[in-house]
């Protein structure tokens, strides 16, 4: 079978990192190009010394007319904003885009504009892109021009609320959603909070009320369930390099909740990266990897779902992966397990 050729632009990023990473052990892909506009010039294993010897190409400046003819797929490593204007550029040119960012993710352009509070510059594709979860999105993957991404946090969320609230097991009410995460997911450019002191032995709760993944939780929930929700989430930092893990408190409506198990096991039967797992699941049971564990217990009138992942591989690079792989035709594990 062909090999896919893969560009990355924003190449010295962190999520850029794990891409790269993942595509020394894929059969069927190979890092043709990495794009940076702080390091072209230099060697990608000079600016991640983890890939000498593995991946040693010299780091370009990013021409998109340089993807259509060199790419079979961009993977859009960029911060939300100037990762639309690529992305564009790159569509308008036959290039297959999978957007790492939030620009394509939400179903209309005024939640998008007034949660990021900037200007869309392609609005007119807002809602018309593939939400990049294969697990419900699978058919409209296949064939997609631009697959956005999702988002760390949500996919902690989305994935175990969906099939509960499609079987009705649980009340759109009241439903509180509290993460946690580890210090890569905000990226690897130098910021105060996120510096060793400001976060080591520390936990604390950030963008309480306002965090932008709350209306992306809810959007996409309704899309694949049909049921409006209006969660509570509220994210925290803690000292971990990479993980999410997410407790999400749901009004059940039953008492049994081994019906919970049962639909998740029902619903997930052909995915291969999610585990409803009877342990309470663990940021580093699915640390480096690919893999989703959830969980259920009860507390008086509640049922608490737990959910693991990792932040950069099935909450960012690895579910990039994947998507390539639907993309292409390949088993969705290809590369991943
Ligand atoms: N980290 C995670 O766990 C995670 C999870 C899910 C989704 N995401 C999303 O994935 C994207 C990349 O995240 P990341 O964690 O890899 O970020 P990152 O480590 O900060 O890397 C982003 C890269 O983009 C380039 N860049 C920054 N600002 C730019 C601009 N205005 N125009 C063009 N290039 C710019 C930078 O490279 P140069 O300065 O060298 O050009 C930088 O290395 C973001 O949209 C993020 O929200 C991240």
């Amino acid at each position: 079978m062909k090999n896919i050729r893969v560009g990355i632009i924003g190449a010295t990023g962190y999520t850029a990192l794990e891409v790269a990473k993942l595509i020394q052990g894929h059969d069927n892909a190979n890092v043709v190009l990495a794009t940076s506009r702080a390091h072209a010039g230099e060697a990608l294993s000079t600016v991640h010394p983890s890939l000498s010897g593995r991946c040693d190409l010299t780091i370009q400046s990013f021409v998109a007319d340089q993807f259509a003819d060199e790419c079979d797929v961009a993977m859009c490593c960029l911060p939300h904003g100037a990762s639309a204007e690529t992305v564009q550029q790159l569509a308008r040119r036959g290039v297959r885009v999978i957007d790492f960012s939030a620009d394509f993710r939400l179903s209309d352009v005024d939640t998008y504009q007034k949660w990021y509070e900037v200007q869309h510059p392609w609005p007119e594709r807002v809602g018309s892109t593939v939400y990049g979860m294969p697990e419900f999105f699978a058919d409209s993957i296949r064939d997609a021009d631009i697959v956005a991404n999702p988002g760390c946090y949500p996919t902690t969320a989305i994935l175990p609320l969906v099939p509960l609230l499609e079987a009705g097991l649980i009340t759109t009410e009241d439903i509180i959603i509290d993460s946690k995460s580890g210090v890569s997911g905000a990226g690897r450019s130098a910021k105060i909070a996120t510096l060793y002191c400001e976060t080591n032995e520390a936990i604390s709760a950030y963008a309480v009320g306002c965090h932008r993944h709350q209306p992306e939780i809810d959007d996409i929930v309704r899309r694949v369930s049909g049921k409006s929700i209006q969660s509570l989430f509220t994210p925290h930092l803690t000292p971990m390099d990479r993980g999410i893990l997410s407790t999400i408190y749901v009004r059940p409506t039953c008492k049994d909740v081994s019906n919970i198990m049962a639909c998740w096991q029902d619903r997930f039967q052909n995915s291969p990266f999610i585990h409803p797992v009877p342990h309470l699941p663990s940021t580093k049971h699915v640390a480096g990897t690919n893999h989703v564990q959830m969980s259920v217990r009860t507390a008086g009138s509640r049922a608490i779902l737990v959910c693991a992942i990792d932040n950069l591989a099935k909450g960012a690079s690895g579910a990039a992966i994947q998507n390539m792989n639907v993309m292409f035709g390949f088993e969705q594990t290809t590369g991943l397990i």
